[in-house]
């Protein structure tokens, strides 16, 4: 009976899908449940950031990097992952590149307090290497959590890190930058990591550029 077969290998992908999805949904916050991996609230995603051990991360931390900011926030900065210095203080962008980043912020006429600020690694890769993929697969539904919960309108993505995480896009960030994608309908400015800009003053200008874009997108120009 081949033909069974197939039918009831058919359906039981259509109902992996459709499972796949929902439990995406949930986790987004645009579907209610009463289920425990529903909704959750801000405080409570943190305190389950700060107990993970899903990856190897944790046995070398000295503090989870969470992120911090406005619940509310309507524009969202996602880094790669903590350095050293957040992974000192528990702060995402503190360090040198975070002064830029806060430099950055405030030109668009925000304060940091105003924007919500977040890693797509909550940990710190020992001696700052990138993110692995495997890295990134147990720690993005932090993020994608986060993003639940803010529902910005704006996410700006800096480096190719975070714009992989939330694009489906293999091309480097020189070409990525300076449009906006879609993410779950949230529009997503990637450009060049604050890191980049202090090794490159060119890059400063093309920056400004897409900064300018979403202070546009916000009514702030
Ligand atoms: N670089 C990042 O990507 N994130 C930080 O928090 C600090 C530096």
């Amino acid at each position: 009976m081949p033909e069974l077969n197939n039918i009831i290998h058919e359906y039981l992908k259509v109902v992996a899908n459709m499972k796949e999805y929902v439990a995406e949904q949930l986790e987004l916050g645009f579907l209610e449940s009463t289920a425990p991996f529903g909704k959750m609230t801000m405080e409570e995603l943190r305190a389950e950031a700060i107990a993970c051990t899903r990856c190897e991360l944790h046995k070398t931390r000295q503090n989870v990097v969470f992120g911090e900011g406005d619940e509310n926030a309507d524009l969202v900065f996602i880094g790669e992952a903590p350095g050293s210095e957040e992974d000192q203080q528990g702060r995402p962008f503190v360090g040198t590149a975070g002064q830029l980043l806060t430099k950055i912020i405030e030109a668009m006429k925000f304060t940091r307090e105003e924007v919500y600020i977040a890693n797509v690694l909550k940990c710190r890769p020992p001696n700052n290497r990138d993110p692995s993929p495997n890295e990134i697969n147990h720690c993005k539904p932090f993020l994608t959590r986060q993003l639940g919960i803010i529902k910005p309108k704006v996410i700006c993505a800096l480096g190719a890190h975070a714009a992989h995480a939330l694009i489906n896009s293999n091309e480097g960030i020189t070409r990525m930058r300076g449009r906006f994608y879609l993410y779950n309908g949230i529009k997503v400015m990637p450009t060049f990591h604050p890191a980049y800009l202090l090794r490159n003053e060119s890059a400063k200008r093309p920056v400004w550029t897409d900064a300018q874009k979403i202070m546009a997108e916000l009514g702030k120009l």
